[in-house]
Protein backbone atom coordinates (compact mmCIF):
# COMPACT_ATOMS: atom_id res chain seq x y z
CA UNK A 1 0.00 0.00 0.00
CA UNK A 2 0.99 3.55 -1.00
CA UNK A 3 0.39 6.71 1.16
CA UNK A 4 -0.75 8.20 -2.66
CA UNK A 5 -4.18 9.37 -2.74
CA UNK A 6 -5.83 7.97 -6.31
CA UNK A 7 -5.33 10.26 -9.16
CA UNK A 8 -6.60 11.62 -12.26
CA UNK A 9 -5.84 11.58 -15.80
CA UNK A 10 -4.06 14.38 -17.38
CA UNK A 11 -6.81 15.15 -19.42
CA UNK A 12 -8.67 16.83 -16.61
CA UNK A 13 -6.16 19.36 -16.19
CA UNK A 14 -7.82 20.53 -19.40
CA UNK A 15 -11.21 20.34 -18.39
CA UNK A 16 -12.07 23.47 -16.59
CA UNK A 17 -16.35 24.11 -15.50
CA UNK A 18 -17.91 27.11 -17.91
CA UNK A 19 -17.62 30.60 -16.31
CA UNK A 20 -21.55 30.28 -16.80
CA UNK A 21 -22.16 27.39 -14.71
CA UNK A 22 -19.85 29.06 -12.03
CA UNK A 23 -21.62 32.06 -11.95
CA UNK A 24 -25.23 29.85 -11.84
CA UNK A 25 -23.32 28.50 -8.54
CA UNK A 26 -22.08 31.49 -7.36
CA UNK A 27 -26.13 33.11 -7.52
CA UNK A 28 -27.08 29.86 -5.81
CA UNK A 29 -24.84 30.52 -2.78
CA UNK A 30 -25.68 33.97 -2.07
CA UNK A 31 -29.41 32.93 -2.60
CA UNK A 32 -29.23 30.37 -0.13
CA UNK A 33 -27.70 33.12 1.95
CA UNK A 34 -31.61 34.64 2.01
CA UNK A 35 -30.46 37.34 -0.75
CA UNK A 36 -33.00 37.88 -3.85
CA UNK A 37 -30.60 37.01 -6.96
CA UNK A 38 -31.47 37.87 -9.94
CA UNK A 39 -30.02 35.39 -12.80
CA UNK A 40 -29.60 36.39 -16.14
CA UNK A 41 -26.71 33.84 -16.34
CA UNK A 42 -27.62 30.86 -18.25
CA UNK A 43 -29.36 30.19 -21.13
CA UNK A 44 -32.63 28.54 -20.31
CA UNK A 45 -36.09 29.40 -21.80
CA UNK A 46 -38.57 30.49 -19.35
CA UNK A 47 -41.10 29.30 -20.50
CA UNK A 48 -43.10 25.62 -19.73
CA UNK A 49 -42.60 22.57 -22.34
CA UNK A 50 -45.66 22.74 -24.97
CA UNK A 51 -48.42 20.82 -23.28
CA UNK A 52 -48.89 19.06 -26.32
CA UNK A 53 -45.06 17.37 -26.38
CA UNK A 54 -45.69 16.70 -22.47
CA UNK A 55 -48.54 14.68 -23.92
CA UNK A 56 -46.68 12.60 -26.36
CA UNK A 57 -44.32 11.55 -23.64
CA UNK A 58 -46.67 10.45 -21.48
CA UNK A 59 -48.88 8.47 -24.11
CA UNK A 60 -45.06 6.93 -25.64
CA UNK A 61 -44.15 5.83 -22.09
CA UNK A 62 -47.85 3.99 -21.54
CA UNK A 63 -47.41 2.20 -24.67
CA UNK A 64 -44.34 0.78 -23.33
CA UNK A 65 -41.64 3.25 -25.00
CA UNK A 66 -39.51 2.41 -21.90
CA UNK A 67 -37.16 -0.05 -23.57
CA UNK A 68 -33.50 0.34 -25.06
CA UNK A 69 -33.55 3.00 -27.85
CA UNK A 70 -31.69 2.84 -30.55
CA UNK A 71 -28.09 4.16 -30.86
CA UNK A 72 -28.92 6.77 -33.22
CA UNK A 73 -32.47 7.67 -32.15
CA UNK A 74 -36.11 6.09 -32.80
CA UNK A 75 -37.22 5.72 -36.74
CA UNK A 76 -40.06 7.78 -34.99
CA UNK A 77 -37.41 10.83 -34.21
CA UNK A 78 -35.29 10.19 -37.19
CA UNK A 79 -38.26 10.72 -39.64
CA UNK A 80 -39.27 13.68 -38.53
CA UNK A 81 -36.31 15.06 -37.72
CA UNK A 82 -35.67 14.46 -41.58
CA UNK A 83 -38.69 16.12 -42.24
CA UNK A 84 -37.59 19.08 -40.48
CA UNK A 85 -34.41 19.25 -42.00
CA UNK A 86 -36.54 19.06 -45.72
CA UNK A 87 -38.86 21.68 -44.41
CA UNK A 88 -37.38 24.59 -42.75
CA UNK A 89 -33.23 24.52 -43.98
CA UNK A 90 -33.59 22.46 -47.47
CA UNK A 91 -31.69 20.11 -46.27
CA UNK A 92 -32.17 16.24 -47.76
CA UNK A 93 -30.50 14.00 -45.19
CA UNK A 94 -31.37 10.03 -45.72
CA UNK A 95 -31.84 8.44 -42.06
CA UNK A 96 -28.18 7.05 -42.41
CA UNK A 97 -27.02 10.61 -42.39
CA UNK A 98 -28.74 12.00 -39.01
CA UNK A 99 -28.17 10.93 -35.20
CA UNK A 100 -29.75 11.68 -31.98
CA UNK A 101 -27.66 12.59 -28.83
CA UNK A 102 -28.47 14.20 -25.59
CA UNK A 103 -28.47 17.58 -26.19
CA UNK A 104 -26.71 19.26 -28.82
CA UNK A 105 -23.87 19.35 -26.05
CA UNK A 106 -23.42 15.20 -26.52
CA UNK A 107 -23.40 15.70 -30.50
CA UNK A 108 -20.67 17.64 -30.30
CA UNK A 109 -18.35 15.62 -27.80
CA UNK A 110 -18.97 12.96 -29.88
CA UNK A 111 -18.21 14.59 -32.94
CA UNK A 112 -14.53 16.00 -31.42
CA UNK A 113 -13.89 12.84 -29.73
CA UNK A 114 -14.43 10.72 -33.36
CA UNK A 115 -11.71 13.16 -34.98
CA UNK A 116 -9.87 14.83 -33.12
CA UNK A 117 -6.54 14.41 -32.52
CA UNK A 118 -3.50 15.36 -30.44
CA UNK A 119 -2.07 18.98 -31.79
CA UNK A 120 -5.52 19.38 -34.21
CA UNK A 121 -6.66 22.82 -34.41
CA UNK A 122 -10.09 23.90 -34.11
CA UNK A 123 -11.22 27.35 -35.45
CA UNK A 124 -13.77 28.89 -33.68
CA UNK A 125 -15.13 32.11 -33.91
CA UNK A 126 -14.80 34.76 -30.69
CA UNK A 127 -17.26 35.60 -29.07
CA UNK A 128 -18.28 32.07 -28.82
CA UNK A 129 -20.62 29.40 -26.47
CA UNK A 130 -17.71 28.63 -24.05
CA UNK A 131 -18.44 24.92 -24.27
CA UNK A 132 -16.74 24.69 -27.88
CA UNK A 133 -12.82 25.57 -26.76
CA UNK A 134 -13.24 23.38 -23.44
CA UNK A 135 -14.55 20.52 -25.41
CA UNK A 136 -11.88 20.88 -28.52
CA UNK A 137 -9.19 21.01 -25.74
CA UNK A 138 -10.44 18.32 -23.73
CA UNK A 139 -9.17 15.64 -26.49
CA UNK A 140 -5.93 17.64 -27.55
CA UNK A 141 -7.22 20.36 -29.79
CA UNK A 142 -6.11 23.73 -30.15
CA UNK A 143 -8.84 26.21 -29.90
CA UNK A 144 -7.67 28.88 -32.59
CA UNK A 145 -9.83 32.16 -32.42
CA UNK A 146 -11.45 34.40 -35.59
CA UNK A 147 -12.21 37.54 -33.83
CA UNK A 148 -15.81 38.77 -34.99
CA UNK A 149 -15.83 42.19 -34.24
CA UNK A 150 -18.91 45.07 -33.00
CA UNK A 151 -18.38 46.66 -35.60
CA UNK A 152 -19.10 43.78 -38.07
CA UNK A 153 -22.16 43.23 -36.09
CA UNK A 154 -20.57 40.37 -34.54
CA UNK A 155 -20.35 38.31 -37.65
CA UNK A 156 -17.83 36.44 -38.85
CA UNK A 157 -16.11 37.93 -42.03
CA UNK A 158 -13.84 35.60 -45.00
CA UNK A 159 -10.70 37.61 -43.60
CA UNK A 160 -11.32 36.73 -39.97
CA UNK A 161 -11.21 33.33 -40.97
CA UNK A 162 -8.98 33.07 -43.10
CA UNK A 163 -6.09 34.50 -40.94
CA UNK A 164 -7.39 31.65 -38.52
CA UNK A 165 -7.07 28.45 -40.55
CA UNK A 166 -4.08 26.75 -41.73
CA UNK A 167 -2.64 23.12 -42.75
CA UNK A 168 -3.85 21.59 -39.78
CA UNK A 169 -7.58 23.07 -38.85
CA UNK A 170 -9.27 20.15 -38.14
CA UNK A 171 -12.58 21.74 -37.44
CA UNK A 172 -14.59 25.20 -37.93
CA UNK A 173 -17.16 25.70 -35.71
CA UNK A 174 -19.72 28.24 -37.25
CA UNK A 175 -22.60 29.11 -34.76
CA UNK A 176 -25.31 31.44 -36.24
CA UNK A 177 -27.64 32.73 -34.44
CA UNK A 178 -24.75 33.55 -31.75
CA UNK A 179 -24.39 32.42 -28.60
CA UNK A 180 -23.33 35.03 -26.74
CA UNK A 181 -24.04 37.75 -29.67
CA UNK A 182 -26.94 37.31 -31.59
CA UNK A 183 -25.40 37.67 -34.20
CA UNK A 184 -27.19 36.13 -37.65
CA UNK A 185 -25.45 35.48 -41.16
CA UNK A 186 -26.56 36.67 -44.22
CA UNK A 187 -26.58 34.42 -47.45
CA UNK A 188 -23.52 36.68 -48.93
CA UNK A 189 -21.91 36.73 -45.43
CA UNK A 190 -22.52 32.45 -45.64
CA UNK A 191 -21.27 32.83 -49.21
CA UNK A 192 -17.93 34.54 -48.32
CA UNK A 193 -17.12 32.23 -45.51
CA UNK A 194 -17.84 28.84 -47.45
CA UNK A 195 -15.43 30.72 -50.47
CA UNK A 196 -12.81 30.50 -47.44
CA UNK A 197 -13.35 26.48 -46.43
CA UNK A 198 -13.28 25.17 -49.81
CA UNK A 199 -9.94 26.10 -49.48
CA UNK A 200 -9.45 24.07 -46.83
CA UNK A 201 -10.87 20.30 -48.13
CA UNK A 202 -8.91 18.62 -44.84
CA UNK A 203 -11.18 20.92 -41.91
CA UNK A 204 -14.48 19.73 -41.45
CA UNK A 205 -17.33 22.40 -40.58
CA UNK A 206 -19.99 22.34 -37.57
CA UNK A 207 -22.67 24.36 -37.83
CA UNK A 208 -24.63 24.95 -34.60
CA UNK A 209 -28.37 26.24 -35.86
CA UNK A 210 -29.55 25.87 -32.45
CA UNK A 211 -30.97 29.24 -32.12
CA UNK A 212 -32.34 28.76 -36.11
CA UNK A 213 -35.60 30.23 -35.13
CA UNK A 214 -35.34 32.70 -32.68
CA UNK A 215 -34.44 35.91 -35.69
CA UNK A 216 -35.90 38.78 -35.24
CA UNK A 217 -37.29 41.75 -37.24
CA UNK A 218 -37.13 40.14 -40.48
CA UNK A 219 -33.97 38.17 -40.16
CA UNK A 220 -33.75 35.25 -41.81
CA UNK A 221 -31.57 32.17 -40.28
CA UNK A 222 -29.56 29.96 -43.77
CA UNK A 223 -28.30 26.73 -42.94
CA UNK A 224 -24.41 26.76 -44.10
CA UNK A 225 -25.27 23.33 -46.01
CA UNK A 226 -27.85 24.64 -48.20
CA UNK A 227 -26.00 27.49 -49.23
CA UNK A 228 -22.92 26.23 -49.76
CA UNK A 229 -23.96 22.29 -50.75
CA UNK A 230 -20.66 21.46 -52.03
CA UNK A 231 -18.98 21.54 -48.66
CA UNK A 232 -22.04 19.28 -47.33
CA UNK A 233 -20.09 16.30 -47.75
CA UNK A 234 -17.84 17.96 -44.67
CA UNK A 235 -20.65 19.57 -42.53
CA UNK A 236 -22.30 18.74 -39.50
CA UNK A 237 -25.49 20.23 -38.91
CA UNK A 238 -26.06 20.61 -35.31
CA UNK A 239 -29.54 21.20 -33.68
CA UNK A 240 -31.78 20.69 -30.89
CA UNK A 241 -34.89 20.92 -29.07
CA UNK A 242 -33.52 22.64 -26.07
CA UNK A 243 -34.03 26.34 -27.29
CA UNK A 244 -36.49 26.48 -29.72
CA UNK A 245 -39.46 24.54 -27.88
CA UNK A 246 -38.20 25.42 -24.27
CA UNK A 247 -37.00 21.33 -23.84
CA UNK A 248 -33.75 21.85 -21.81
CA UNK A 249 -34.62 19.18 -19.73
CA UNK A 250 -35.54 16.43 -22.37
CA UNK A 251 -32.11 16.56 -23.39
CA UNK A 252 -32.63 16.04 -27.14
CA UNK A 253 -30.06 16.86 -29.66
CA UNK A 254 -29.81 16.57 -33.22
CA UNK A 255 -27.54 16.21 -36.29
CA UNK A 256 -27.42 15.71 -39.83
CA UNK A 257 -24.06 15.04 -41.62
CA UNK A 258 -21.55 12.45 -43.80
CA UNK A 259 -23.03 9.27 -42.91
CA UNK A 260 -19.30 8.16 -42.54
CA UNK A 261 -18.75 10.51 -39.79
CA UNK A 262 -22.53 10.09 -38.49
CA UNK A 263 -21.54 6.58 -38.47
CA UNK A 264 -18.21 7.00 -35.73
CA UNK A 265 -20.58 9.52 -33.61
CA UNK A 266 -22.61 6.47 -33.32
CA UNK A 267 -19.92 4.14 -32.23
CA UNK A 268 -18.29 6.59 -29.68
CA UNK A 269 -22.01 6.97 -28.42
CA UNK A 270 -23.21 3.61 -28.17
CA UNK A 271 -19.99 2.66 -26.03
CA UNK A 272 -20.38 6.00 -23.65
CA UNK A 273 -24.02 6.47 -23.23
CA UNK A 274 -26.50 4.09 -25.44
CA UNK A 275 -29.43 6.00 -27.16
CA UNK A 276 -31.73 8.47 -25.82
CA UNK A 277 -34.03 8.48 -22.98
CA UNK A 278 -36.88 6.82 -25.50
CA UNK A 279 -39.80 8.80 -23.71
CA UNK A 280 -37.76 12.32 -24.56
CA UNK A 281 -37.36 10.96 -28.24
CA UNK A 282 -41.23 10.89 -28.13
CA UNK A 283 -41.58 14.34 -26.59
CA UNK A 284 -39.04 15.87 -29.78
CA UNK A 285 -40.81 14.17 -32.23
CA UNK A 286 -43.86 15.65 -31.41
CA UNK A 287 -42.60 19.14 -31.20
CA UNK A 288 -40.71 18.65 -34.33
CA UNK A 289 -43.82 17.91 -36.37
CA UNK A 290 -46.12 20.28 -34.18
CA UNK A 291 -47.64 23.46 -35.43
CA UNK A 292 -45.12 26.41 -36.06
CA UNK A 293 -47.52 28.46 -33.57
CA UNK A 294 -45.71 26.52 -30.82
CA UNK A 295 -42.04 28.45 -31.31
CA UNK A 296 -43.90 31.89 -32.83
CA UNK A 297 -45.46 32.94 -29.50
CA UNK A 298 -42.12 32.38 -27.51
CA UNK A 299 -40.12 33.97 -30.40
CA UNK A 300 -42.01 37.27 -29.98
CA UNK A 301 -42.13 37.29 -26.01
CA UNK A 302 -38.13 36.66 -26.93
CA UNK A 303 -37.97 39.45 -29.22
CA UNK A 304 -39.81 42.06 -26.99
CA UNK A 305 -37.80 41.48 -24.22
CA UNK A 306 -34.37 42.14 -25.79
CA UNK A 307 -35.90 45.51 -27.20
CA UNK A 308 -36.67 46.47 -23.69
CA UNK A 309 -33.19 45.59 -22.60
CA UNK A 310 -31.07 46.86 -24.75
CA UNK A 311 -32.73 50.28 -24.19
CA UNK A 312 -32.98 50.22 -21.00
CA UNK A 313 -28.85 49.35 -21.31
CA UNK A 314 -28.39 52.20 -23.60
CA UNK A 315 -30.13 54.77 -21.32
CA UNK A 316 -26.75 53.45 -18.80
CA UNK A 317 -23.62 56.22 -19.10
CA UNK A 318 -20.59 53.98 -20.18
CA UNK A 319 -23.00 51.01 -21.40
CA UNK A 320 -22.86 50.50 -25.23
CA UNK A 321 -25.23 47.78 -26.90
CA UNK A 322 -25.96 46.31 -30.21
CA UNK A 323 -29.38 45.19 -30.94
CA UNK A 324 -29.41 41.63 -31.12
CA UNK A 325 -30.96 39.55 -34.44
CA UNK A 326 -31.16 36.79 -33.13
CA UNK A 327 -30.84 34.15 -30.01
CA UNK A 328 -31.88 35.22 -26.42
CA UNK A 329 -29.10 37.35 -24.85
CA UNK A 330 -27.56 41.42 -25.16
CA UNK A 331 -23.74 41.45 -25.47
CA UNK A 332 -23.78 44.78 -23.98
CA UNK A 333 -20.07 46.36 -23.92
CA UNK A 334 -18.93 47.79 -20.66
CA UNK A 335 -15.32 49.75 -21.65
CA UNK A 336 -16.45 53.15 -20.08
CA UNK A 337 -17.16 51.49 -17.02
CA UNK A 338 -13.80 50.02 -15.93
CA UNK A 339 -10.71 51.67 -14.37
CA UNK A 340 -13.15 52.69 -11.56
CA UNK A 341 -14.34 51.27 -7.76
CA UNK A 342 -17.53 50.20 -6.75
CA UNK A 343 -19.62 51.84 -3.89
CA UNK A 344 -18.66 48.33 -2.15
CA UNK A 345 -14.97 49.12 -2.85
CA UNK A 346 -14.42 46.89 -5.40
CA UNK A 347 -11.61 47.86 -7.83
CA UNK A 348 -13.42 47.22 -11.52
CA UNK A 349 -10.78 46.93 -13.85
CA UNK A 350 -12.18 44.26 -16.51
CA UNK A 351 -15.11 42.25 -17.73
CA UNK A 352 -14.99 39.88 -15.18
CA UNK A 353 -13.89 42.56 -12.11
CA UNK A 354 -17.39 44.06 -13.38
CA UNK A 355 -19.52 40.73 -13.05
CA UNK A 356 -17.93 40.02 -10.06
CA UNK A 357 -19.16 42.92 -8.02
CA UNK A 358 -22.34 43.13 -9.81
CA UNK A 359 -23.12 40.19 -8.55
CA UNK A 360 -22.01 40.73 -4.75
CA UNK A 361 -23.03 44.42 -4.65
CA UNK A 362 -26.60 44.36 -6.56
CA UNK A 363 -27.47 40.28 -6.67
CA UNK A 364 -27.12 40.20 -10.35
CA UNK A 365 -26.01 37.71 -11.96
CA UNK A 366 -24.52 37.58 -15.80
CA UNK A 367 -21.66 36.30 -17.36
CA UNK A 368 -18.53 38.37 -17.96
CA UNK A 369 -17.61 38.72 -21.94
CA UNK A 370 -14.42 38.18 -21.99
CA UNK A 371 -15.30 34.00 -20.71
CA UNK A 372 -16.86 33.84 -24.33
CA UNK A 373 -13.22 35.10 -25.94
CA UNK A 374 -14.34 38.73 -26.14
CA UNK A 375 -14.32 41.62 -23.68
CA UNK A 376 -14.59 43.72 -22.28
CA UNK A 377 -18.69 42.82 -22.37
CA UNK A 378 -21.51 41.28 -20.39
CA UNK A 379 -23.54 38.37 -21.50
CA UNK A 380 -26.92 38.69 -20.19
CA UNK A 381 -29.68 36.77 -21.06
CA UNK A 382 -32.95 37.76 -21.89
CA UNK A 383 -35.10 34.24 -21.15
CA UNK A 384 -36.67 35.13 -18.05
CA UNK A 385 -39.25 37.19 -16.94
CA UNK A 386 -40.25 41.10 -17.60
CA UNK A 387 -40.00 42.15 -14.22
CA UNK A 388 -36.58 40.22 -13.39
CA UNK A 389 -35.29 41.48 -16.68
CA UNK A 390 -36.89 45.56 -15.75
CA UNK A 391 -35.25 45.07 -11.86
CA UNK A 392 -31.71 43.26 -13.60
CA UNK A 393 -31.20 46.80 -15.83
CA UNK A 394 -32.29 49.07 -12.86
CA UNK A 395 -29.94 47.27 -10.54
CA UNK A 396 -26.99 47.72 -12.88
CA UNK A 397 -27.70 51.53 -13.52
CA UNK A 398 -27.44 51.73 -9.84
CA UNK A 399 -24.57 49.70 -9.98
CA UNK A 400 -23.03 51.54 -12.42
CA UNK A 401 -24.20 55.20 -11.24
CA UNK A 402 -21.76 54.12 -8.05
CA UNK A 403 -18.78 53.63 -9.39
CA UNK A 404 -16.20 56.00 -9.00
C1 LIG B 1 -24.73 27.52 -29.08
C2 LIG B 1 -25.21 26.34 -28.33
N1 LIG B 1 -25.11 25.13 -28.90
C3 LIG B 1 -25.54 24.04 -28.28
C4 LIG B 1 -26.08 24.09 -27.02
C5 LIG B 1 -26.47 22.78 -26.40
O1 LIG B 1 -27.73 22.71 -25.94
P1 LIG B 1 -28.34 21.29 -25.55
O2 LIG B 1 -27.21 20.40 -25.12
O3 LIG B 1 -29.30 21.59 -24.46
O4 LIG B 1 -28.98 20.77 -26.80
C6 LIG B 1 -26.19 25.32 -26.36
C7 LIG B 1 -26.71 25.42 -24.98
O5 LIG B 1 -26.49 26.34 -24.25
C8 LIG B 1 -25.76 26.49 -27.05
O6 LIG B 1 -25.87 27.69 -26.49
Amino acid sequence: MTSEEPGFAARTGRLESPATIAMAVRARALRAEGHEVLSLALGEPDFATPRAVIEAAHRAALDGQTKYPPVDGTPALKSAIARKFARENGLEYALSEIMVSNGGKQVIFNAFMATIDAGDEVVIPAPYWVSYPLAARLFGGVPVIAECREEDGFRLTAPALEAAMSARTRWVVLNFPSNPTGAVMGLADLEAVAEVLRRYPQAWILSDEIYEHLVFDGARHHSLAAVAPDLAARILTVNGVSKSYAMTGWRVGYAGGPERLIRMMTRIQGNATSGICSVAQAAAAAALDGPASLIAEMRDTYARRRTMVVEALRAIPGVTCAMPEGAFYAYPGIAGCLGRTSRGGQVVRTDEDFARALLDEQHVACVHGSAFGLGPYLRLSCATSDDVLREACARIAEFVAGLR
